[in-house]
């Protein structure tokens, strides 16, 4: 029989302590804790009154018997399915995160709308809003009529009942955060609230082969209660991005069981709900100005995705006594280097000058290969000079003013060549040619920016 103890639980972050105590020692909250009843033997938060079925040993797999024509399905949209690697698996279970207003419900009701009307059975259960509020979305997306049911329930129970009646081959739930177990002890919204729940619906997943998608808000720094404490939990995450005041939208897998990680899927959002945006390449540049000092143009590499931005410099003498070096969209330490590695190796003078450096679009690029390109762009504005805009510029600085190779420089170069850019500057070490391309290959800063037609006397 099991033993009971007490465990204690915090509601902040889900750490399950052995003793309570006021702080808790993994997120450093205060009064977080509350105790729960625990069964020794079972590792787990399960409902009483819910046994669970007794296991058996397989000691051989009858690999005849498995359905390999059992398909991922597809989401009906090329972004989705390419960030999924080819669409849901059946009996898999889905988190989808961000921020609410980003687009998740709409993304999900294109995607039940598409995947009706191809002969899946859906039913998408709304714990936030109503029937009237989900209806005035599916008109908007254009829709007058689509083949899903839909629940309005928050119950846990009752969606249980209702998804093993009803059959479906897809379900969306929306949001897990809103569900509850009326039988657990913790409140609706809590950490140990919303892992039950999910744990429950997650065997429904995989006992009814259906493919399930969980939709979860996250704040910006994530700490919201949901999403980062389920990751474990599911099959697959996905977040999905950007700001609420650009028409961009980038979702990204960070865990992938049936696929590959690291892809993404681009959309716009406007009046009609969300579109693809297939050829996201250069959607940060079409508001440059070309033939700008300070200007260059950096081919990111964004999962495995190439995204042409514009790195954008300006270097104007200092009015105060400390010189400001403001950093919009680039790491402030790897600028402060770049800038010592211009005065030490180059003999810029940049102590009487503020720098103000930003990258075009709203982002945020870690990628040391964007280091050439920051440099570049600082010399092109203290000296006003303009580099060519069909130039592109890749390449990782080092201390003594070397330059490495980026990683994947190739399939950069290529993406950009595409696009119509026609130059690119690289490391020396880059051995291989792109068509439409002509790269200039070099060993230093000083012959990159010699490259660059960029005079630094
Ligand atoms: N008529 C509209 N035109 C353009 N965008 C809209 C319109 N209505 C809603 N939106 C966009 O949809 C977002 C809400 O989408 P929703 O799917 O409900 O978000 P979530 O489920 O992530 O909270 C809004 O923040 C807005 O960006
Ligand atoms: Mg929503």
């Amino acid at each position: 029989m099991a033993k009971i103890r007490t465990q204690y639980i915090c509601e902040r972050c889900g750490t399950v302590h052995i003793q309570w105590s006021g702080r808790c020692n993994s997120c450093g909250e205060w009064n977080t804790l509350y105790e729960q009843a625990a069964a020794s033997n079972s590792g787990g938060t399960r409902s009483a009154g819910k046994s669970k079925s007794k296991s058996s040993i397989c000691d051989s797999l009858d690999l005849g018997s498995v359905d390999l024509s059992q398909q991922a399905i597809s989401t009906g949209s090329f972004e989705f399915d390419r960030a999924l690697g080819g669409g849901l698996t059946p009996g898999s279970v889905t988190l989808i995160g961000g921020e609410p207003g980003i687009g998740k419900s709409t993304l999900l009701t294109q995607f039940l709308a598409s995947a009706g009307s191809d002969g899946h059975r859906c039913l998408y259960v709304s714990a936030e809003e109503s029937r009237s509020q989900i209806a005035g979305r599916i008109c908007r997306l254009g829709g007058s009529e689509i083949s899903i049911g839909i629940l309005i329930a928050s119950e846990l129970q009752d969606i249980e009942e209702q998804i093993l009646s009803y059959k479906p081959q897809i379900v969306v739930i929306d949001s897990i955060q809103t569900v509850y177990d009326y039988l657990a002890p913790s409140p609706a919204g809590s950490v140990t609230q919303v892992r039950e729940c999910a744990t429950r619906l997650s065997d429904l997943a995989k006992s009814g082969n259906i493919a399930m998608v969980l939709v979860g808000h996250v704040t910006k720094d994530g700490t919201l209660a949901g999403p980062r404490v389920l990751e474990h939990l599911v099959d697959t995450v996905v977040y999905f991005e950007g700001d609420r005041d650009s028409y961009l939208r980038v979702l990204r897998v960070i865990k992938h069981r049936f696929g590959p990680v690291g892809d993404l899927g681009m959309f716009e959002m406007g009046s009609f709900g969300l579109v693809d945006l297939e050829n996201a390449t250069g959607v940060h540049l079409v508001d440059r100005v070309e033939g700008q000092a300070g200007s260059v143009v950096f081919p990111a590499l964004d999962g495995r995705r190439v995204i042409l931005t514009e790195v954008q410099a300006l270097v104007v003498p200092t009015s105060s006594e400390q010189p400001r070096r403001v950093a919009t969209g680039l790491e402030m330490n790897r600028v402060l280097l770049l800038l010592a590695v211009l005065e030490k190796k180059i003999g810029l003078r940049l102590y009487n000058k503020d720098v103000f450096l930003s990258v075009a679009g709203g982002i945020r690029l870690t990628d040391p290969a964007a280091d050439l390109a920051t440099i570049t762009a600082v010399v092109s504005s203290l000296n006003d000079q303009p580099v060519d805009p069909s130039f592109v510029v890749v390449g990782e600085v080092g201390l003594g003013g070397e330059i490495r190779s980026a990683s994947n420089a190739r399939q950069r170069l290529a993406e950009a060549s595409r696009l119509g850019f026609t130059t690119g500057i690289v490391g020396s070490t880059f051995s291989d040619s792109v068509a439409g391309m002509l790269t200039l290959r070099v060993k230093d800063v000083r012959s990159a920016l010699g490259y660059a037609s960029l005079t630094f006397c």
